[in-house]
């Protein structure tokens, strides 16, 4: 079927990434052509974001029967609607008969789905009634010309699709990452603001950028001045994922201009040491997670073209902190705004002079082991020979020589 995502070799061999797959001490970043080469996008839209699963959305945006939005993965346009059953599907947003757009808005409320050219009917649960003119055909069943389904499953809130059918359970995608969060019921926060970005720059550069705090004390001395870039932890664990907190130094409540929550309450099952702590998670490949002690702050990240990336960056917050009489987010939502233009600005940076002939994969520093753990996730995709390589941390120096514990395999599995 034309709809399918056709699953191309890989254009990058083990070999291309064997510098990557060193020790950190000792590897060199991604060729430079991963974040140029318009069949590397190809094969990784088609491989990873059409072949496993990928955060697409909030089930606060579908909670009602009826209530729907459309995502976009991998260039297959899909549609996430709740059944008059409860039950939470996806599914193609096209009609079996010519192939049209089902629908067009890009979120609201349904009835049934309707076909705008000749009127084909679905129920919400994507099954088509019988259409007009079709009584007489031979060799058509109903039932096998409703809507075609993706496949779907809900975690913390969020929203996965997984056009492939073919991955593990969404559990096992997740590896221990959900322990991580048990504590918080992500999924009762309700959306307050919601920006997109158009960045010109590949959607790895941005995962990178968002896995290292190494960058801020030159690129943002407003972030650094509340959570000083040395301070943190990584935290170890297995699937691929890579997460750490940083602390929140001093007087100061959380990431927001003033440093301050203005009289937020912390989010349920945040523990006594969280309200110190900001919490980061990348969960391959496209979603980031910025755990506050009074706000969720989510990146989803849509790559568009080598050199382009849709980032939608969602703050969300406690509906009894939100229904407070003067609710107002902005603290929190500028200070982001501005911090996610500082490194937007870097990551385009990166994206140009990544373009030149005589730029040659750099080495890490000894504070951006997460950039290589995702790098090594990435390396070991292309490289489609069944390895997964360990990450080896290398300890973080920290407030008067502290070192950071060295964590475990992010993104890797532990040596038997
Ligand atoms: S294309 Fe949908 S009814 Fe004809
Ligand atoms: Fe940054």
């Amino acid at each position: 079927m034309a709809d399918t995502v056709t699953r191309p070799r890989s254009p990058i061999s083990a070999e291309d990434v064997a510098a990557v797959r060193q020790p950190t001490t000792r590897a060199r970043m991604l060729p430079p052509r991963v974040f140029h080469d318009p069949a590397v996008l190809a094969y990784e839209q088609a491989a990873w974001f059409g072949g496993g699963w990928v955060g697409v959305g909030r089930e606060e945006d579908a909670l009602t029967a009826g209530a729907y939005f459309l995502v976009e993965v991998a260039g297959q346009r899909l549609v996430v609607v709740r059944g008059d059953d409860g039950e939470l599907r996806a599914f193609h947003n096209l009609c079996r008969h010519r192939g049209a757009t089902m629908v067009e808005e890009p979120c609201g409320a349904l009835v049934r789905f309707q076909c705008p050219y000749h009127a084909w009917v679905y129920d919400l649960r994507g099954r088509l009634r019988q259409p007009r003119h079709t009584d007489t055909l031979e060799d058509f069943d109903l039932a096998e010309n409703g809507l075609i389904p993706v496949r779907l499953a809900t975690w913390q809130g969020l929203v996965f699709l997984d056009l492939s059918g073919e991955a593990p359970p969404l559990d096992e995608h997740l590896g221990d990452l959900p322990g991580h969060l048990a504590r918080y019921d992500l999924g009762a926060l309700r959306r307050a603001r919601r920006i997109d970005y158009d960045v010109r720059a590949n959607w790895k550069a941005i995962v990178e950028n968002y896995s290292e705090c190494y960058h801020c004390p030159g690129v943002h001395p407003e972030l650094n001045r509340i959570t000083p870039y040395n301070l943190g932890e990584y935290l170890p664990g297995e699937g691929p994922w890579t997460g750490s907190w940083m602390e929140v130094i001093g007087d100061f409540e959380t990431l927001s201009t003033d440093g301050a929550t203005h009289g937020r309450p912390a989010i349920a099952g945040t523990r006594p040491e969280d309200h110190k702590r900001v919490y980061y998670f990348v969960l391959w490949p496209n979603l980031l997670i910025s755990l506050h002690p009074d706000y969720l702050m989510t990146h989803l990240l849509w790559p568009q073209e080598p050199r382009r990336t849709r980032i939608i960056c969602e703050w969300f917050f406690a509906p009894e902190a939100m229904a407070e009489l003067g609710f107002d987010p902005s603290d929190a939502v500028d200070f982001w705004d501005l911090t996610n233009r500082q490194d937007w600005r870097v990551c385009e940076l990166q994206q140009e002079g990544t373009r030149s002939a005589a730029y040659t994969p750099g080495r890490y520093s000894a504070i951006e082991s997460s950039v290589h753990a995702f790098d090594l996730m990435v390396a070991d995709r292309y490289a489609e020979d069944g390895i997964t390589t360990r990450v080896d941390r290398v300890p973080k120096p920290g407030r008067n020589g502290r070192v950071a514990r060295a964590g475990g395999g992010n993104g890797a599995r532990r040596p038997a």
